[in-house]
């Protein structure tokens, strides 16, 4: 039932929106380019026929009604992107939940529970920390207050972002309380197409960490400053991005660690840097070994900082605890992906998702298609037309189980 055409075109359009030379697009949470995409999704909301919400904090959600009084069954994920996206990332899970509420509208399928569709303010968190933010604060796991009060990288907060691109809805913190809820998504990495399956069942989130570290030395000349005497910033800042990748090779697989920002102060060739700013971001799917590999991060960091007689700053931007999906739930895909006869796996997920913030509030779960070369958060990130259809028409199967289909053909 569902319309393969129509959600191909609705990304190739919604990709449209922020479009970057070469392919690709940028939507930064909140940012004018975002706004525009939030305003063509949530027409094809209105089109539908939907009643359209928005949160304090610019969580969008539409609900198709059902026949009885119950909370609805949520299908969603995002539409903001990192500033080098792909037209898939968060897109996908929102836009096949709209596909999934328009299929069952037009062949006649009515559900107990209402069907919803949402998309969530910032899950990325290029632009603004925490990542997975709208989510958590329609959860209460993340406080609202706070989050509006979050400085982006351009030192822009969140409730200002909010208001500038009237993003900024009326519906309370807690306003959607699903029956459950259910998030399509890209795998962002290799692990289906290496294995020649057709759809990831996702068992759960991995821990994520996200430190900023800030170093202060003192700039002198370059040719002139004898080693012993330097104050060194950048080289601090250097030697924790070698302890980060250290801490991944001995940890092993799955803790994985990345340097995304690094900056030097003044950033000139013949100055001694005199700050350096950097983050790091540790993940892994076992809470005690994601704490063991922060604590080694934390105190190597420390001890260089000192060894250079350079002070050192730590901020948290983000710290989330592995998550474990609901097993009915997962159990639920993994049956329909059976019935079906498509090719799956369980697996956890790399990747941070809005569907983790749900866990401990409703039955959660996701479902993964593969990405070609494993590739995302790059413009070349791509899933093939016919895994995109068996990724929609099973989110179609098991949202429709969910919700209590009682009228109408089998999606
Ligand atoms: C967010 O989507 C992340 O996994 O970084
Ligand atoms: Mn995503
Ligand atoms: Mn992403």
């Amino acid at each position: 039932m569902i319309d393969l055409d129509r959600l191909l075109a609705r990304i190739e359009h919604l990709g449209q929106v922020g479009a970057l030379p070469g392919g690709g697009c940028k939507r930064l949470a909140l940012s004018p380019e975002d706004a525009a995409g939030r305003a063509l999704v949530t027409a094809w909301f209105r089109d539908l026929g939907l009643e359209v919400t928005t949160d304090v904090i610019g969580n969008t959600w539409a609900i198709r009604p059902g026949l009885r009084d119950l909370p609805p069954v949520v299908m969603g994920s995002h539409i903001d992107t990192v500033a080098t996206g792909g037209l898939y990332d968060g897109t996908l899970g929102v836009l096949a939940g709209l596909e999934v509420i328009q299929s069952a509208i037009e062949a006649g399928i009515e559900t107990d529970h209402p069907l919803a569709v949402a998309f969530f303010t910032n899950e990325e968190g290029a632009r603004f920390a925490p990542d997975m933010m709208g989510s958590g604060v329609a959860t209460g796991a993340l406080p609202l207050d706070a989050m509006l009060a979050s400085r982006g990288i351009d030192d822009v907060t969140v409730g200002d972002a909010l208001t500038s691109i009237g993003a900024r809805g009326d519906a309370p913190v807690g306003a959607l309380s699903p029956a459950a809820y259910l998030e399509l998504h890209i795998e962002q990495g290799p692990v289906l197409e290496a294995e020649g399956l057709q759809i990831g069942v996702v068992t759960g989130v991995q821990g994520i960490s996200w430190t900023e570290f800030t170093v202060k030395g003192r700039s002198a000349h370059a040719g002139t400053t004898p080693m012993p005497m330097r104050r060194d910033a950048g080289h601090v800042a250097a030697a924790i991005a070698m302890e980060a990748r250290a801490i991944a090779t001995d940890f092993a697989p799955p803790q994985v660690a990345t340097v995304g920002r690094l900056s030097f102060s003044p950033d000139l060739v013949n100055v001694v840097p005199e700050r350096a700013t950097l983050t790091v971001d540790l993940r892994n799917t076992d809470e005690n070994r994601l704490a063991k590999a922060e604590a080694r991060l934390f105190a190597f960091a420390e001890a260089a900082a000192q060894n250079e007689g350079c002070t050192l700053t730590r901020r948290g931007l983000a710290r989330f605890e592995p998550v474990a999906f609901d097993p009915a739930l997962v159990d639920d895909i993994a049956t329909e992906a059976d019935r079906l006869g498509y090719s799956h796996r369980r697996m956890p997920s790399g990747a941070g998702h809005d569907a983790q913030m749900f866990a401990p509030v409703c039955p959660s779960a996701m479902i993964f298609v593969p990405s070609r070369d494993g590739i995302s958060h790059n413009i070349e990130e791509y899933t093939a037309p016919e895994d995109l259809a068996r990724g929609a028409r099973l989110l179609a199967h098991v949202a429709l189980a969910r919700a209590g289909q009682t009228k109408g053909p089998r999606a």
